[in-house]
């Protein structure tokens, strides 16, 4: 294998370049290479050093695909320390990204110039570590204790120009990156300037008051994840010792989150949300062009995907059903605009040309004949869709993908309404949409390859999250909450409250309870649901009526101020409702229920079975292509935390038999619901995982 590190001389200056494509992460390769390469510098007749990094970015961080593998020598530390120790000065230039284990080996140098354009960050916490090579104890003595632990906690990327401010860096260049090095090289030599070590630097004054007021702030931004307040610690914690016993010290602190499930969730989820992307048959598929995007229903939805679109830089045409909805439209994307200005995101100028020149509405669908894609979003029904898909395959030019971003109806169907069924496919957005990163691809039975993959570059081009899904009731997302939304009905008539299970699920840290995002959804939206598929319900399925009882009652959620719980000045986030535990308490009487409690521990228990059984049904099913994509499902588009790397992930985690248990044990009370998913029960019975499945 060749050496990632090269080395070579300038004149009295050696130039040490690492060249490990695509983001010159610290291998084990680059390691040793470094190692090897400040030996020669050590050994050699040069004066001072210049490192570098070759291509698009310095050192991205440790290199991830390492992690949950055994560490191998020389490890980052030792060799950072190699670097800090030599006694000639280093200079490092950082360009593109320094982050995490690459802004750590930029602190063992001597002197740092940094490209204007470049950024720095520690994210070692979105992967549930801390940053482990001395970045808990070089940057404080840099920047000041606040400031650096600002930076590790939130993991976020600071520019060029404020790291110069908070004295990270020595200089700022406009340069090319060895030419910024070679500069500063050349300036200290001039100076006859000697090394310099962060490590030698005092250790930063600390504030007790506003550590603590800063740790309480961390801890509830973060709640239920441990890096973020254990990398505070360790960063404060180090002040007052000496530098080695604070590097020893970071590097326990490093290795409890190393060896923690959140770190292994969160690999998963760095990995995952990558892989989601690229499906091994579409290696190779050409998409077709995407430019010109046509929307139809200019609603929550279509408004929400022509800003999507806008904001990427794609020309959109919306068509609506007549003047008033068109103008309406308009007006509604135009306001989603304006708060993209108020945040920031988007000049006034900018936002005025997208308006003139990007944006077209209309109301006749001859407007679409020159739009590569069609995207339609109008009302939930299937006449309404067949018909509009009618309208489509008339005036569409040839080749122009068709899709539908219906949440639950039949694509095969609504492709059958057009004469071209290959072009036809579901693009399933989630609302706001252009906020939420998932987008659910749903290939038909007839969708070509090409067209498949021009939704995966739409996805691409939108920055979304794309996931590949097969045809049936709610795809894989709306399928698997219709499950778990179940389940957590079932508590409720057995004698949970909504408010119950709500806070358990919150605790165990899904962004928000069931019954909370069924308030803000509308619980108008679940009652049409419940009446679509009332015709096919199987007589055996348990089914609580007390939620229809709300929207009879006119209590929709949010938008009526009252729902599963009440919404007002005293309580803007909703509070418990003694109305509805009555209408519950009501139905279970009639029903002759035994009312029993549950634990909190229980109620997150059945309701993860019960997700995790729908899942494995999905991925059993071929609706799901590997269980990744039904974690990065739950991730992106319905609040699961991250930190617990998805639904089959944490199945994994806790271990298949203990799952299978509880859906057994569940099943006695109501076999037809919990019916154990084969694939899960074939996991169990082999000794395998679902992590096997992912080609992990
Ligand atoms: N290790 C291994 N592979 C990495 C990597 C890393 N640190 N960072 C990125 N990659 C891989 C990606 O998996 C991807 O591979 P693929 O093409 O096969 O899918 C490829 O590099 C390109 O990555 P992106 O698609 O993400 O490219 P972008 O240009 O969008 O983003 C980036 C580049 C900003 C560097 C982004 O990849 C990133 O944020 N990477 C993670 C950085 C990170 O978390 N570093 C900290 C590591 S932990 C650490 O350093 C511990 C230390 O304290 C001891
Ligand atoms: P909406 O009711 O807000 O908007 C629908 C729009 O379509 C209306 O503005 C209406 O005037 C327009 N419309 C109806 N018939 C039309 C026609 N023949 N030609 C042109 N325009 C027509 O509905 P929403 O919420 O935007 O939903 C649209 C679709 O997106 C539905 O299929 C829904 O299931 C799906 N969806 C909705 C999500 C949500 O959270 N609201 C999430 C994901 C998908």
């Amino acid at each position: 294998m060749t050496n990632p590190v090269s080395y070579e001389t300038q004149g009295e200056i050696a130039v040490i370049c690492i060249a490990n494509p695509p983001v010159n992460a610290a291998s084990q390769a680059v390691r040793a290479g470094l190692v090897e390469a400040f030996n020669r510098f050590d050994d050699g007749p040069a004066k001072i050093a210049v490192l570098y990094a070759a291509g698009r970015t310095f050192v991205a961080g440790a290199d991830i695909s390492e992690f949950g593998k055994p560490l191998k020598d020389p490890g980052l530390p030792s060799v950072i320390k190699h670097i800090e120790a030599q006694k000639k000065p280093v200079v490092c230039v950082i360009h593109g990204t320094a982050l995490g284990g690459g802004l750590e080996i930029a602190l063992g140098c001597h002197y740092r110039v940094m490209l204007r354009g470049a950024r720095l960050g520690m994210p070692e916490v979105l992967l549930g570590i801390l940053p482990g090579a001395g970045g808990t104890q070089r940057l404080p003595r840099l920047s000041g204790l606040l400031p650096a632990i600002d930076i590790i906690t939130s993991a976020r990327q600071v520019p060029a120009q404020e790291a110069m401010e908070l004295g990270i860096v020595d200089a700022l260049s406009d340069e090319e990156p060895l030419t910024a090095g070679l500069n500063l090289a050349t300036e200290l030599l001039v100076k006859a300037a000697g090394p310099r070590r962060v490590s030698e630097m005092p250790a930063p004054a600390v504030d007790q008051a506003a550590i603590d007021a800063l740790r309480a702030k961390v801890a509830k931004a973060n709640r239920g994840q441990i890096a973020q307040v254990t990398a505070l610690d360790s960063a404060v914690q180090g002040t007052a010792l000496p530098f080695d016993d604070a590097l020893t010290n970071e590097r326990r602190l490093f290795m409890t989150l190393y060896n923690s499930p959140q770190h292994a969730a969160l690999v998963h989820a760095f990995f995952g949300e990558r892989q989601v992307a690229q499906l091994p048959e579409l290696k190779g598929v050409q998409p077709r062009p995407l430019a010109h995007v046509g929307v139809i229903g200019g609603g929550t939805m279509g408004g929400g995907i022509a800003v999507a679109s806008l904001l990427n830089k794609l020309t959109v045409t919306l068509v609506e059903r007549d003047q008033p909805a068109a103008d309406k439209a308009r007006a509604g994307i135009e306001k989603m605009l304006a708060d993209s200005v108020k945040r920031g995101k988007l000049s006034a100028e900018k936002r005025d040309a997208l308006l003139k020149d990007a944006l077209t509405t209309a109301t006749d669908y001859e407007a679409l004949a020159k739009a590569d894609v069609i995207i339609e979003a109008v009302f939930e029904s299937m006449d309404v869709k067949k018909e509009v898909f009618g309208h489509i395959d008339r005036v569409a030019k040839p080749g122009a993908v068709l899709a539908t971003n219906t949440s639950y109806l039949d694509v095969n169907e609504i492709a059958a309404a057009t004469s071209r069924p290959a072009d036809v496919l579901g693009l399933h957005f989630f609302s706001p949409a252009h906020v939420m990163k998932l987008l659910e691809i749903v290939e038909a039975d007839k969708t070509a390859p090409e067209v498949l993959a021009t939704g995966f570059a739409l996805a691409k081009a939108l920055k979304k999250v794309p996931v590949r899904a097969g045809v049936c009731d709610g795809f894989i997302g709306n399928r698997i909450l219709k499950t778990y939304r179940t389940a957590a009905d079932h508590m409720v008539l057995d004698g949970a409250s909504p408010f119950q299970i709500d806070r358990a699920l919150v605790n165990f840290g899904l962004a928000m309870g069931p019954y909370a995002v069924g308030d803000l959804a509308g619980i108008d939206i679940g009652y049409m649901t419940r009446q679509r598929l009332l015709p096919t319900k199987d007589p055996r399925e348990r089914w609580g009526d007390w939620a229809d009882k709300l929207y009879e009652l006119g209590r929709l959620g949010r938008k009526t101020g009252r729902g599963y719980y009440i919404y007002d000045d005293q309580s803007p986030r909703g509070r418990p409702d003694p109305e509805v535990d009555e209408i519950i308490a009501e139905e279970r009487a009639r029903r002759g229920i035994n009312v029993r409690e549950f634990t909190d521990d229980e109620i997150v228990e059945r309701y993860m079975a019960a997700m995790i059984n729908e899942s494995a049904k999905v991925v059993g099913e071929g609706i799901a292509a590997r269980p990744l994509d039904v974690d990065m499902t739950l991730l992106f588009g319905y609040g699961f935390p991250r930190w617990r790397g998805g639904p089959l992930h944490y199945a994994d985690q806790i271990g298949l038999d203990k799952v299978l248990a509880t859906i057994r044990t569940a099943a006695q009370e109501d076999p037809y619901f919990w019916q154990p998913a084969p694939l899960l029960e074939q996991l169990v019975a082999e000794g395998r995982t679902f992590a096997s499945l992912n080609g992990e």
